[in-house]
């Protein structure tokens, strides 16, 4: 689930790990640890808590050697400590192994293990890999770690070192990732690109079933069963400065404030008809019969968005899944389907595990993902990236926004009847709508400040503003820690409604003007039972800025645009609510930003 970072060179290994796992703590973690080989010497420091602990506890300590390793854990199994913490070694601590992912059978493993005399001093499943590698050594590393690997059962990405080797690192992966950096005379390894791009833009993305061996920097890969493989370099190109904070306080604000450059990005070479940005041109889209929009959390929201504009333009059924359900039911997939798995981290395990499931029915899937080379860009038929840059804040933003534009040009390109009514200028200008809806940040300071220590915070909305306040309620959650709740307005009367009391805050997103009468009905009930309405709309929602107690103007467009850039009050809100409450902001209690386990 977490960070792990290697290194093979000429160079000190360790403020490259340090400066590795720095850049990996957006993604959550408990505890983390490095270690360092210098010939028969095998260095193992690991410290549970924040990167901080780590770092002071290196403080003044040198260690030479030119191969490394590092980790930043999130736990599975065993509680955060020192102990549990990565690397693990064996009992003689000749191996050293990081590992992210889950060995599902480590406790018949760990048994065997024990019954041949074995110890062990942590409750991790990690620590069985390490005791077998050193129990089935066969001389050779490589053959030794696959050897292991055959098996294990889970998901994992795997980095082994060994005194017995001492010039050698050997990785692995089956569903976790893992990124070689090709560098000169020297080779990184990441779980995440974003973490070595300081040191190079080529990268190797291994597949699943990879093993890389790594000698004095310089790598072969191979499969399990030891025949070698070529993968190709690839040439990332994202500035280090996008995944860096570059002044902000936090990533996840940074996110949000960037977003009109970024979206421009987004748009760039796609809005010219057959524009070879499409990834499927109209004449094939007709083919489907159904469409599946597969995802997680926030990136199921936005699917939410695209299911109402491909229904309208292509006329055929699309149902909008949870993966993490989806791939646990049967559902009826079939050869003249299409799948659009939607994910910014393109790892996501339960949508992976989905893809595979409308794969192997036939369907043809298309990603709409945020980093390039990711395992769902890698399996899926066809892929349209999104172009936002690398997302570091915990909470999603940036590329929520891109996933709502993705769709809404992939919806344009395939609406031979102008059935939006919306055209490629209009669209052009979302950057510039995006810009002038941030403007509404100092009223949101003092909203923010109105409802920071509220418990319950309602959002409502129909149809795609139903969309919305699913996300609006989401990011108030996973930052803030308040109960949020997002409801379709008119399910409210449903039993939700009688848990309004005085003063509860209720957050309305007002952006389609053919619900606005709905809509406002529904807000005058929550009113009568003393709810604090907060309101968000443009000229075209007058009616609702008359009731509501507080209206976040936002520039009048097209009202599906208004949707899209609805989102930008609702992102701010739940940042100046966190970060009034002095919430840990990009890396929230118990979450992570890639969710590589069930
Ligand atoms: C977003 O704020 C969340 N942290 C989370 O719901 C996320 O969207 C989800 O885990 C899916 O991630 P993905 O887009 O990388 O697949
Ligand atoms: N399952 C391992 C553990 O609990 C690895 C967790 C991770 O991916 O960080 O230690």
């Amino acid at each position: 689930m977490c960070g792990i970072i290697g290194y093979s060179g000429p160079k000190n290994p360790l403020p490259i790990l340090i400066n590795g796992l720095s850049r990996l703590e957006y993604r959550g973690y408990d505890s983390s640890g490095i270690a360092i080989l210098d010939g028969a010497n095998l260095i193992v420091e690991k410290k549970e808590g924040k990167l901080q602990v780590l770092k002071d506890h290196l403080e003044g300590k040198h260690f030479n050697g030119n191969i490394g390793v590092g980790h930043t854990r999130w736990a599975t199994h065993g509680v955060p400590s020192d102990l549990n913490a990565h690397p693990h070694t064996d009992n003689k601590k000749e191996f050293a192994i990081i590992h992210n992912g889950i060995i599902e059978n480590y406790s018949e493993l760990k048994d065997e293990l024990v019954n041949k005399g074995f110890n062990f001093t942590s409750e991790t499943d990690t620590e069985v890999v390490a005791v077998e590698l050193s129990s089935k050594w066969t001389g050779n590393l490589l053959q030794t770690v696959t050897n292991v690997a055959k098996n294990l059962k889970g998901t994992f990405a795997l980095v082994v070192t060994t005194t017995k080797e001492p010039n050698k690192i050997v990785a692995g992966r089956m569903m976790s990732p893992l990124v070689l950096g090709v560098g000169d005379e020297e080779v990184f390894l990441a779980s995440d690109s974003a973490a070595i791009l300081e040191h190079t833009n080529k990268m190797v993305f291994l597949e699943n079933g990879d093993f890389v061996e790594i000698i004095d920097g310089t790598y072969k890969i191979f499969d399990i069963n030891l025949n070698e493989i070529k993968r190709e370099v690839q040439d990332i190109d994202w500035e280090i400065s996008e995944a860096e904070k570059s002044g902000y306080e936090h990533f996840m604000y940074k996110e949000i404030i960037e977003q009109p450059e970024m979206i421009e990005k987004t748009l760039s070479g796609r809005l010219v008809e057959n524009s070879i940005g499409i990834p499927i041109q109209l004449n094939e889209v007709r083919n489907f019969e159904k469409i599946w929009i597969v995802a997680c959390g926030t990136a199921y929201h936005a699917g939410l968005f695209g299911k109402d504009l491909f229904e309208k333009v292509l006329g055929v059924p699309v149902s909008v899944e949870l993966a993490s359900e989806f791939r646990y039911r049967e559902p009826i997939v079939g050869n003249k389907d299409l799948g659009i798995v939607i994910s910014q981290s393109g790892e996501t395990m339960d949508t992976i595990a989905a893809t595979e499931l409308l794969k192997e029915n036939g369907a043809h899937v298309l990603a709409l993902v945020n980093v390039v080379g990711s395992s769902l860009a890698r399996m899926s038929d066809s892929v349209m990236y999104l172009h936002v840059g690398p997302e570091i804040g915990v909470a999603s933003t940036k590329a929520y926004l891109g996933m709502l534009v993705a769709q809404l040009v992939l919806a344009k390109h395939w609406d031979i009847e102008n059935k939006l009514n919306i055209t490629f200028e209009e669209i052009k200008n979302i950057p510039k709508l995006v810009k002038e809806s941030l403007e509404c940040e100092t009223e949101i300071i003092n909203i923010a400040k109105g409802i920071s220590k509220k418990n319950d915070i309602y959002f409502i909305g129909r149809g795609l503003d139903y969309a919305l306040a699913a996300e609006g309620a989401l990011k108030l959650k996973e930052i803030s820690y308040l109960h949020a709740e997002a409801l379709a307005a008119g399910e409210l009367k449903h039993g939700t409604l009688a848990l309004i009391e005085e003063g509860t805050p209720v957050i309305v997103t007002a952006s389609q003007s053919h619900l606005l009468d709905k809509t406002t009905s529904n807000v005058q009930e929550v009113k009568a039972r003393g709810a604090f309405v907060i309101a968000v709309g443009d000229d075209n929602s007058k009616k609702m800025e008359k009731i509501s107690d507080q209206f976040i103007s936002l520039p009048n467009a097209h009202s599906l645009l208004s949707t899209i850039i609805s989102i930008i009050p609702l992102q701010l809100i739940a940042y100046h609510v966190a970060k009034l409450n002095g919430e840990s902001i990009d890396q929230p209690r118990n979450l992570a930003k890639s969710v590589t386990v069930e």
